[in-house]
C-alpha cells in the first residue's frame, strides 16, 4: 500500500491529486513534489527494523511511490558504498572524507534510481512510450529501465555526447536521436515528439516520480551514518535533482523523527564553462540566467538554464551551503589524483567533488573536524572517449601522463 498522500507545486503550493502520471503544476507549470502521510509512516516504519531489508534503494519502499513490489521496475540500484577515502583526506587535512560511489549503481551512474522510481509509476499508470532529452547518462538509464519494463523509449542526446551514452542506449533497440546544438534542442525535439505522437517526456523536473528514487541517495547516507547527519554534502550541479532530493529526504527523515532538525551543508559543484547556479548563487538570486556557451568536458553538468533552479538555490541558502566552480584543468586532475589515491575511476561529474573540498578547506570554508561527504555520481569508464579528447587537446605528448 502506497502512503502517498498527493503532489504539490513546488513552486505555488496547489495540491494536486495523485491520480495520473502529472507532468507539471497545472497552474503554473512548476515541478511537483510527492507528498506521503508521514505521521503514518512513523507510526508503521521504524528506522532500526530497516537493517532486515533488501540492500537496494527500494528498502524505503514506504517512502516511495508504488503501491505494491510487483510494480517495482528494478536492475539491482542503490545502496551504494560510502567510502572512507583516506589518503585524499589526508592529502588535505580531513580524516574524515567519505565519498559516496554511485558508479556502482546499474548504467554506471546515480541516474539510475530515478530512472527506476519514474519508469515503475509510468508502466503502473499505463504509459507504454517514454522519451527523455539527456547529456547522456539520464537517457542510458531510461534505456534501461525502459526496456526492462516493456516499454518504447526514445531518447535524444546532444551529437558530442560521450559514445557510451549513445551505445548503451542503441543496444536496447531504444530509438536514439542526435541532435545538432546542446540539450536545450534535444528537449524542444521531446516537447514537440509529446504533442505530435504522445511519448511521455521524462525530463528532469516535468515529472514527479525521478526526484523520489533519487532521494534514497539521502536516506542513504545517514542510514550508513548510523542516523547522523554529515556536516557537509558536495556534489556536482546540473539539472540539480539530486540536490533538491537530498534536501526533502533529508526533511522527510525529520519529519519521521530519524534525524534532528541539524542539517548538513550543501555545496553545488559546476564547471566554469558552464555556472548559472555559482553565479545566480552569488548574485543572491531566486533564478539562474541561461549560461550563454556551455562548454565542459563535464558533459552532465553542461546544463544552462536548469528547470529547478530556484529548488537549488532555495536548498543552498536554506542549508547555509555554497556553490562553486572548477575549471575543466581541475576537474581532469582531479579524476586522476582520484584514481591514483583511491583506485576510484570516478566521472568527471564526481571529480568535481574533490577539486571542489580541495578548495573549501584550503580557503578554511570546511574545518578539519568536519565530516564531508563528496558524490560520486558515476563512473570514469563511461567516458573513456572524453577524457582522451581532453588530453589530447590539453596535454603535451608525455607530459603528466600516467605512468606505464
Ligand atoms: C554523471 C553525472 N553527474 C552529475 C549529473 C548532474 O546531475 P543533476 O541533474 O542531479 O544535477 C549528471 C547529469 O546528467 C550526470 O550524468
Ligand atoms: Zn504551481
Amino acid at each position: 500500500m502506497s502512503f502517498v498522500k498527493c503532489l504539490e507545486c513546488s513552486r505555488c503550493g496547489n495540491l494536486v491529486s495523485k491520480i495520473g502520471l502529472r507532468a507539471v503544476c497545472p497552474e503554473c507549470q512548476g515541478p511537483l513534489l510527492v507528498r506521503y502521510q508521514l505521521h503514518e509512516i512513523k507510526r508503521y516504519l521504524k528506522k532500526t527494523s530497516l537493517s532486515d531489508r533488501p540492500t537496494d534503494m527500494w528498502r524505503y519502499i514506504e517512502l516511495l511511490p508504488v503501491d505494491a513490489d510487483e510494480e517495482i521496475v528494478t536492475l539491482g540500484e542503490g545502496y551504494t558504498p560510502l567510502l572512507p577515502v583516506p589518503h585524499l583526506g589526508q592529502l588535505v587535512g580531513l580524516p574524515r572524507l567519505y565519498m559516496k560511489d554511485e558508479s556502482l549503481n546499474p548504467t554506471g551512474t546515480f541516474k539510475a534510481r530515478g530512472l527506476s522510481s519514474a519508469v515503475s509509476m509510468a508502466r503502473k499508470l499505463g504509459y507504454t512510450k517514454v522519451a527523455i532529452p539527456s547529456a547522456g547518462n539520464a537517457g542510458g538509464a531510461l534505456a534501461a529501465y525502459g526496456t526492462r519494463a516493456g516499454l518504447e523509449v526514445f531518447i535524444a542526446m546532444p551529437a558530442d555526447t560521450p559514445s557510451a551514452n549513445v551505445v548503451e542506449c542503441q543496444m536496447t533497440g531504444a530509438r536514439v536521436v542526435l541532435v545538432q546544438g546542446l540539450i536545450g534542442e534535444a528537449a524542444k525535439l521531446v516537447e514537440r515528439l509529446q504533442t505530435r505522437e504522445g511519448w511521455f517526456d521524462m525530463s528532469t523536473l516535468k515529472e514527479p516520480y525521478r526526484l523520489e528514487g533519487k532521494k534514497t541517495i539521502g536516506y542513504e547516507i545517514v542510514e550508513q551514518f548510523r542516523w547522523q547527519v554529515p556536516d557537509v554534502i558536495i556534489g556536482p550541479v546540473g539539472g540539480g535533482m539530486s540536490l533538491i532530493a537530498l534536501w526533502k529526504a533529508l526533511a522527510e527523515m525529520e519529519d519521521l523523527g530519524w534525524i534532528t532538525s541539524r542539517r548538513p551543508r550543501l555545496v553545488a559543484v559546476q564547471s566554469e564553462g558552464c555556472a548559472p547556479i555559482v553565479e545566480a548563487f552569488r548574485n543572491a538570486a531566486s533564478a539562474a540566467t541561461a549560461w550563454p556557451k556551455p562548454n565542459t568536458f563535464a558533459s552532465g553538468i553542461r546544463i544552462p538554464k536548469p528547470f529547478g533552479d530556484f529548488l537549488i538555490l532555495q536548498a543552498l541558502r536554506d542549508s547555509r551551503g555554497h556553490a562553486l566552480a572548477v575549471s575543466d584543468e581541475e576537474i581532469y586532475a582531479a579524476v586522476r589524483e582520484i584514481s591514483r589515491e583511491e583506485g576510484i575511476f570516478a566521472c568527471p561529474e564526481g571529480a568535481a567533488s574533490w577539486a571542489a573540498v580541495k578548495r573549501l578547506k584550503n580557503n578554511g570554508w570546511i574545518q578539519e573536524d568536519e565530516t564531508v561527504v563528496m558524490l560520486n555520481t558515476g563512473a570514469g569508464v563511461k567516458y573513456i572517449d572524453a577524457l582522451s579528447r581532453y588530453e589530447k587537446e590539453h596535454q603535451p605528448v608525455g607530459a603528466g601522463r600516467p605512468t606505464p
